[in-house]
């Protein structure tokens, strides 16, 4: 559950790193004075003897190979490895308190994620909300789905500190992400840690309070042996095995093959979730729209208006009444087509004859055709 759950996370956090990382691809392969063409930006690296090199495209490999991409460059590869480990593992140094976090987070969190991180309006909340006295965290959230219940957030649910910190640094705020220095996450996160009412070292974190990389790293998240089963660690096979194997863990508590139930079996439904707040399809028709007269489904007069016509009646500025105006053409279908089709043949005002064509009668009164079609 924590792996999968921590994925979800790396894959939006990856996908914030993306669009630097394939910038900075596009660049990627220049030629230089030699001839060669160097990759990486022209990072060099250690040969031997103090001596660095760049790297060079390999044409040889080149003519032989897929002619698709190229090994990824150790920068390349330290730039997409934004993750932070729960040991430290790239948390940089840096510093922020309480006070300077809420100040941020109004700034640049609460339109979305409402004040003092209460959530709503589909944004998730990054406080516990209601969870009550008693039951601080998750710890076994698939028992406990009542509404008074913890929610799954921050404070309740990560088993790990550390992931907020990248979270922040590289998804939020959601329009920006990355754009925030690394002691304004670390204010954020004291922000986001204070208004979860967790402690830090047995302490609780007033608004004064600086939190940084040291004292990041003693948070101990309330929910962390809450994942049930436990996978991580030397254990992690056997717990699983464990708690599969044990039934009352899961299903009806039993294990059975037929005559499982002792008459009708009972369908427990999500909480607060009837069967009458799901939708039916709007259609289950599943051909598609019927086609219009013409070839490939066009009007015929379609191609013609286009080379002839749209450059007056494709916008509204040179007085010509434009097609798809509804309200323009139910003006002048009120003279009756065939008023119509004889002031676009002989023109009217503005409009000059067969506009300005040498078009047959025929296939102008087609053109008008199709224009009215449009205006349907
Ligand atoms: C424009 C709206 C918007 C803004 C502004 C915004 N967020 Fe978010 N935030 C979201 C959305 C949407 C999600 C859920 C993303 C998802 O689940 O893929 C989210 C998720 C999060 C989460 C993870 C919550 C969880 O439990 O999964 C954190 C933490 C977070 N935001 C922090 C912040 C911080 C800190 C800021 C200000 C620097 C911020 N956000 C600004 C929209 C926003
Ligand atoms: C040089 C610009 C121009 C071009 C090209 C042009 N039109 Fe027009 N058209 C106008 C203007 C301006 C009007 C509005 C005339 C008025 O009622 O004052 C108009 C009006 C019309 C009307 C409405 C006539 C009415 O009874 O009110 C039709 C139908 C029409 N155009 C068809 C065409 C067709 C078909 C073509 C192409 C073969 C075409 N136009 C090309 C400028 C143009």
């Amino acid at each position: 559950m924590f792996k999968s759950y921590r994925n979800i996370l790396l894959s939006a956090a990856i996908i914030a790193a993306a669009s630097t990382t394939l910038f900075a691809g596009s660049d990627a392969s220049r030629t230089y004075a030699n001839g060669k063409k160097v990759i990486d930006g022209g990072s060099t690296y250690p040969v031997k003897k103090g001596k660095t090199s760049s790297y060079y495209v390999n044409e040889k490999a080149h003519k032989t190979a897929f002619h698709m991409g190229r090994p990824a460059t150790a920068d390349e590869i330290k730039a997409w490895n934004i993750d932070i480990m729960p040991d430290g593992t790239g948390l940089p140094e840096g510093k922020g308190t309480v006070e300077e976090g809420d100040a941020i987070y109004e700034e640049k969190c609460a339109a979305c994620h409402f004040d003092f991180g209460t959530g709503g309006a589909g944004y998730p909340a990054l406080q516990k909300g209601n969870a009550y006295e008693g039951q601080k965290s998750l710890t076994n959230q698939r028992v406990d789905g009542n509404d008074e219940g913890p929610i799954r957030v921050f404070g309740t649910y990560w088993p790990r500190a550390s992931t907020l910190w990248w979270y922040i640094k590289t998804g939020m705020p959601h329009p920006a992400p990355l754009s925030l220095s690394d002691d304004e996450v670390y204010a954020l996160c004291a922000y986001i840690i204070s208004i979860n009412e967790l402690e830090i070292d047995g302490e609780e974190l007033d608004d004064e309070y600086e939190l940084n990389r040291e004292k990041f790293l003693k948070l101990v998240m309330p929910n962390k042996d809450g994942f049930i089963p436990k996978i991580d660690g030397k254990n992690g096979l056997e717990n699983t095995r464990k708690f599969f194997n044990d039934f009352s863990n899961y299903g009806n508590g039993t294990r059975c093959m037929k005559n499982c139930f002792d008459g009708e079996p009972k369908i427990a439904r999500i909480q607060g979730v009837g069967i009458s707040d799901y939708q039916p399809p709007l259609s289950n028709k599943k051909d598609l729209p019927p086609k219009k007269e013409g070839a490939g489904g066009e009007h015929p007069g379609k191609k013609a208006y286009e080379a002839s016509c749209s450059v007056c009646h494709g916008t509204d500025a040179m007085g010509a009444p434009m097609v798809g105006n509804k309200k323009a053409w139910e003006a002048i279908l009120k003279k009756g087509i065939d008023k119509v089709y004889h002031n676009a043949i002989h023109g009217i005002n503005g409009m000059p004859p067969k506009g300005g064509t040498s078009l047959p009668d025929e296939k102008i009164k087609e053109i008008v055709d199709y224009m009215v079609s449009e205006a349907k």
